[in-house]
């Protein structure tokens, strides 16, 4: 297959606010036989790309320093040691940096087909936060049928994808956001409660919510500020699953309330573990999700769209905190 030997990215001039991000022209990358090189037709935003913009949040040892952590479009290359992907086929995938450009290189065990019926910007929008997502509440907080589950920053890409695993899951399922446009749209999305934190004290409501029983699992970002009302909102052996830290870093905990109730705290971040994890995730979500993406049961909920040049534009509405889904940048 020949491709031209050059493409569009997204430049990041110096470390800092959205500006500096520009487009360019870089070589395409060259795969290893392992690799499939991807035509990228669309590629999502990320709160982590914005913390890698701001100097924040430094990508893993051999990663492409260009930013953008998922994507879809077609295979254009394929490596000699990869098994069941094809020439032009469409696909997305988790990568590890290098999202926004024309072309991405892969590890072949991080691409999956895209869904029947769904397009390439939906596709585009779904590994980081599934992934994640997945990861997290099934991996880690080992989540059931009938649990009740506390979803932070529910209007978020992640918060998004986790309302809809939990109900898929049959959970029950109460978020915490910002404003009342973004509690509709959580319950729109099948959350049973939706809470507005500047309205009102969440420990308060989801305490009266659950009649004193608390909450089986906590998905967190926010961190610090919420730290110690999450740890009085677990019932006994509940899980506090921490994800990122919006509000800052936990640096102190009392131990007693932990102690007592026998808390796991636990967590983790999805980009530095190694391919053979993440080609776990992307398998275990393939086989047990892909239908229900099919169906529409679930699906990753675009706000908006920006061509690839506009990714600056893209970075300001995310940091705006005024989009309720995904933000996704197109290349066709
Ligand atoms: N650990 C991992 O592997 C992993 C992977 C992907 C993402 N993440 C993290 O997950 C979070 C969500 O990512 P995303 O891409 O879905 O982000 P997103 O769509 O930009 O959503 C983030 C939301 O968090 C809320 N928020 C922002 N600042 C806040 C603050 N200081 N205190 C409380 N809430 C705040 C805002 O909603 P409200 O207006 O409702 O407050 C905002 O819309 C990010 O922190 C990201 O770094 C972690």
């Amino acid at each position: 297959m020949k491709t031209k030997n050059f493409m569009n990215y997204i430049k990041l001039k110096k470390y800092g606010v959205a500006e500096n991000l520009i487009i360019q022209k870089a070589e395409i990358p060259k795969i290893n036989d392992y690799e499939v090189l991807i035509e990228v037709y669309a590629s999502g935003v990320n709160r982590p790309d914005i913390l890698q913009r701001k100097g924040l949040y430094a990508p893993p040892k051999g990663a492409s320093k260009i930013l953008g952590l998922e994507v879809s479009g077609k295979i254009k290359k394929i490596g000699k040691k990869v098994k069941n992907l094809k020439i032009n086929q469409k696909v997305c995938a988790l990568v590890h940096g290098g999202g926004y450009a024309e072309y991405c290189k892969v590890f072949y065990k991080h691409v999956l087909p895209i869904p029947k019926g769904m397009n390439f910007n939906e596709a585009a929008a779904i590994p980081e936060n599934f992934f994640t997502v997945w990861y997290n509440l099934f991996e880690r907080g080992q989540i059931k049928k009938n649990d009740t589950i506390l979803i932070h920053g529910g209007s978020s890409g992640i918060g998004t994808a986790a309302i809809q695993l939990c109900k898929v899951h049959g959970c029950k399922v109460i978020t915490t956001v910002g404003n009342k446009k973004k509690q509709l749209y959580c319950k729109n999305l099948g959350a049973d409660l939706a809470i507005d934190y500047n309205k009102s004290n969440f420990l308060e409501v989801v305490t009266k919510y659950t009649k004193n029983k608390g909450v089986d699992v906590i998905l967190d970002m926010v961190g610090q500020k919420y730290f110690e009302k999450n740890i009085l909102l677990l019932k006994d052996k509940g899980k506090l699953i921490m994800i990122a830290f919006l509000s800052g870093s936990i640096t102190k905990a009392d131990f007693t309330v932990i102690m007592t109730k026998r808390l796991i705290l636990t967590g983790s971040t999805l980009r530095p573990r190694t391919d053979q994890e993440k080609a776990k995730i992307a398998k275990n979500l393939h086989k047990s999700y892909w239908t229900a993406f099919t169906k529409k049961t679930i699906k990753p909920n675009i706000y908006k769209i920006f061509y690839l040049k506009d990714a600056f534009k893209a970075h300001k509405l995310m940091e705006s905190s005024k989009h309720l889904g995904k933000i996704v940048l197109k290349t066709k």
